[in-house]
């Protein structure tokens, strides 16, 4: 397109319209003025199109829209809210962030690991977890062989650097780190690390979260430890639960275990996902009701609650699977009724 226009300019220039000026100065007019529009399409396209540049507002990052979304779905988590949302403020409102931001998202299943790295995209990019800035791996099923963790590896490298390429402000989501073979973890370490460019590329306004289930049995260990000393949960600091980072409780077997980037200290912040108490299902249950439109009811919360398994098993405080399948608990709670009702 931009060869097209400036071939049109340099004709009508030769063909002597105002051309008694010097060739250079003409040839540079023509330049700037090929370039002008060339940038005047860009930014057409951009309004219709995702784009990266700073300009066109595609990636903005809404830390006040990220809190509240924060607080009103992501329950009994107090720990995380704090450090994701300054983590985020400080890496992505600086235009030369030292190195790439990496946190590493630990704890019992169902905790919201995967809601909160979603209102992370959605709050970051206009277009959320469809954006093409926002990638996504499954260990167990992007990286499913451990065989085959060589030329995985050099996928992945291949995938980070061409995606960073496009655009510095990407976002990496890798779940089920601790399932990911060795190897390929430390093949993501020079793009994390601290360097100002690989091969012309820089990588360090790009954000990496890990999610894994590991340290959850610590976690919940030390939990319970403070509920018998009488603390409550929101008492809870990040300092009480930091032991376990020392122990290496969050880097337990595969995964990040052993990994370069444990050794370098490359994660930024270790983020403990609390285990979930009967009160937090219930308000998962909560909000599942009136995403669905229904009038939410006392009864309707207990049965729904009810319908979990709790442990341990002499106090049952917290519930084995968080508040996952809780959304489905709902549906079919909700489609048994009223199929009762159409017999009534
Ligand atoms: C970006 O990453 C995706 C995987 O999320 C990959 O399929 C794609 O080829 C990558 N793009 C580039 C330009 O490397």
């Amino acid at each position: 397109m931009r060869i097209r226009w400036i071939v049109v300019c340099i004709m009508l220039l030769l063909n002597g319209l105002n051309c008694k000026g010097s060739l250079p100065i003409g040839a540079t007019a023509v330049g700037i003025a090929g370039a002008a529009l060339y940038a005047g399409f860009e930014k057409l396209r951009c309004t219709f199109y995702e784009c990266c540049y700073k300009g066109a507002d595609w990636i903005q990052p809404n830390i006040a829209a990220l809190n509240i979304a924060l607080e009103k779905y992501i329950h009994g988590q107090h720990l995380v809210r704090n450090v994701v949302s300054r983590a985020l403020k400080a890496h992505l409102f600086n235009d030369q962030p030292s190195k790439a931001l990496v946190m590493s998202f630990h704890g019992w299943t169902g905790g919201g690991k995967n809601f909160v790295s979603k209102f992370i995209a959605e709050n970051t990019y206009k277009l959320g977890m469809k954006s093409q800035y926002v990638h996504i791996f499954v260990s167990t099923l992007d990286f499913p062989h451990e065989q085959m963790a060589d030329i995985y590896k050099l996928h992945l490298q291949d995938w980070i650097r061409g995606n960073v390429s496009k655009c510095e402000r990407s976002l990496f989501i890798f779940d089920e780190i601790d399932k990911m073979p060795l190897g390929m973890i430390n093949g993501i370490k020079p793009f994390i690390d601290y360097h100002e460019s690989i091969g012309g590329v820089d990588f360090r306004k790009s954000v990496f979260i890990f999610l894994s289930n590991t340290g959850g049995p610590d976690i919940t260990r030390t939990m319970l430890q403070m509920w018998r000393a009488g603390k409550s949960r929101e008492d809870i600091t990040l300092m009480d639960l930091e032991h376990l980072i020392q122990l290496g409780a969050f880097n337990e077997d595969g995964g990040l275990h052993k990994s370069e980037l444990i050794q370098h200290s490359l994660v930024d912040h270790y983020i403990p996902f609390l285990p979930l108490e009967r009160r937090h299902i219930e308000l998962c249950a909560l909000d599942e009701i009136r995403r669905r439109g229904h009038r939410p009811s006392q009864e309707l919360v207990k049965s729904v609650a009810d319908e979990m398994v709790y442990f341990p098993p002499e106090n049952k405080l917290f519930s084995t699977t968080g508040c996952k399948r809780v959304a489905q608990k709902v549906g079919y709670i909700l489609a048994t009724r009223e199929y009762e009702n159409l017999f009534e």
